[in-house]
């Protein structure tokens, strides 16, 4: 446990060159250009100094923008932050490491990197194609690389002096051991999900055993609720030593050693989340007592991202079929759609249903007629479901289907939407719940039966 009188400057030393990094970190897995720019602007104002992006979160020149802005502001040097950004997996291939390396540079606006990590341990067809599918929407992996191959560049990386600390994101302390033994330069970090609910206990034991800084992703745990965040240990702690929920899991985190990310979008959130402060020894044991476990983010089973601002994902036109370009374009509506129901934003929600969409749910008899019904009873949901873990999206032509888990009335609940497009817009949807439901009272007025 880490004694501090101010956790909020707390630094850890990396295992190879000379740097630091600040333990309180900011993510920028942001779905909206503009908010990254204020976001990461009010991060900055509001005292972090470490700041963690990606090239698969597609705005690192918005991340870019808002540093540069907030350099040449004055009293803060290129010295006193520290920038992480990824590797994705479609860049696993070792002639592709360094050209990745220096587009992600040259987005950012910076001339060197304190931290270059590899995004997740699988790796993906190679090419620009962010998300390469086969025709099932399965993901085409590269079997033709190993992690080891791409760590070998990583470290080439180092020799060029391009960059001040090479690291892992979401592997498995499995994984991670191998590499750990073959690597000429260590692992300097690892970025993987932890909270109380999944505290990764071995692994971060391991990592301070061999200094490897642990850097713990979705603090909050993402923010979902009910989750950590809710949890009636933390809301107790809280009370009691007048802090937010959010404050006290971010001094636990720090508190037991590791470095971390949050993603404050507002400058008020930004204030918050920086301002921790140590939490007594009886509250840090009674959080480590918690015995709720849940994963939240599954990318660390397939490489496939389960928070990406998939609104932004860039479409790769396929102009010779005119057929396939539609689908590529139904295809990424639905990542659209289901992101912007994942974060409970109503209007980009909406954007894939025709004016006259039909919703059915077979299992209560509901049907819901038009865009705006759908619309007006969304917003209006009391307990609004939570929690979506896209399984898979499969189909083609005007017929898609989309299987997803998400918290629904407070329990887990395994969901197939069956989609049917017309001119790329939903005309028909048909919703099928894993336990069948009862439509309560408030949504009839909204709602018809079906014939
Ligand atoms: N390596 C990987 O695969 C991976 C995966 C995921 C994330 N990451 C990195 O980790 C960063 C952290 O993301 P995260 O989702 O894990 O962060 P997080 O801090 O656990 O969760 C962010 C969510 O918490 C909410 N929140 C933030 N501050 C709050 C507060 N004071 N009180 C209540 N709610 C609050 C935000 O709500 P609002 O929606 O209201 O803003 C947001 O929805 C990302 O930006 C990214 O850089 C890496």
């Amino acid at each position: 446990m880490i004694e501090s009188s101010d956790l909020r400057m707390t630094r850890i030393p990396l295992n190879h060159g000379a740097g630091h990094m600040p333990a309180l970190g900011f993510g920028t897995l942001i779905p909206d250009a503009a908010v990254t720019i204020t976001a990461t602007r009010d991060a900055l104002e509001a005292g972090f100094r470490h700041f963690d992006c990606a090239e698969r979160y597609g705005n690192e020149r918005e991340v870019g923008r808002a540093l540069q802005a907030g350099l040449a502001a004055g009293g803060i040097t290129r010295e006193d932050i520290f920038v992480t950004t990824k590797l994705w997996n479609s860049n696993h291939r070792p002639e592709r490491v360094e050209p990745a390396f220096e587009a992600s540079l040259d987005r950012l606006g910076l001339k060197y990197l304190d931290l270059y990590l590899i995004h997740t341990p699988f790796a993906f067809q190679p090419g620009d194609e962010q998300d390469p599918r086969d025709q099932n929407g399965n993901v085409i992996y590269d079997h033709d690389v190993t992690l080891l191959d791409t760590w070998r560049a990583m470290e080439s990386l180092m020799d060029h002096g391009k960059c001040g600390a090479i690291g892992l994101s979401d592997i498995s302390l499995n994984e991670l051991k191998p590499i750990y033994e073959s690597a000429r330069i260590k692992p300097a970090v690892v970025q993987v999900e932890a909270h109380p609910y999944l505290p990764e206990t071995e692994l971060l034991e391991f990592c301070k055993e061999k200094d490897v800084v642990f850097l713990a992703f979705a603090p909050l745990g993402h923010g979902i609720r009910p989750g950590p965040l809710e949890d009636p240990v933390i809301s107790a702690i809280a009370a009691r030593v007048g802090k937010t929920p959010a404050q006290v899991l971010l001094a636990w985190a720090v508190q037991r050693g590791t470095a971390l990310l949050t993603t404050p979008r507002t400058a008020a959130r930004a204030r918050e989340n920086f301002d921790i402060a140590a939490l007594p020894e009886d509250a840090f044991d009674e959080i480590n007592r918690i015995q709720t476990r849940q994963r939240l983010n599954e990318v660390v089973k397939t490489g496939i991202p389960g928070f990406i601002p998939q609104a932004r994902m860039k479409m790769k036109a396929k102009p010779q079929l005119e057929q396939s370009m539609q689908e590529e374009q139904i295809r990424t509506a639905l990542d659209t759609h289901w992101h912007a129901s994942a974060v409970g934003d109503a209007d980009l929600e909406h954007d894939i249903y025709d004016d006259d969409a039909i919703c059915d749910y077979p299992q209560s008899g509901e049907r819901i007629l038009g865009r705006r019904n759908l619309q007006a009873l969304r917003s209006h949901h009391p307990g609004k479901p939570s929690g979506f873990k896209i399984r898979r999206i499969l189909g083609n032509g005007n017929l898609w289907i989309t299987e997803y888990i998400i918290t629904y009335q407070g329990r887990l609940a395994y969901t197939v939407s069956i989609m049917e497009f017309r001119n790329g817009k939903v005309v028909h949807e048909t919703q099928y719940f894993g336990d069948p439901f009862e439509a309560p009272a408030w949504r009839r007025q909204w709602v018809q039966q079906i014939a």
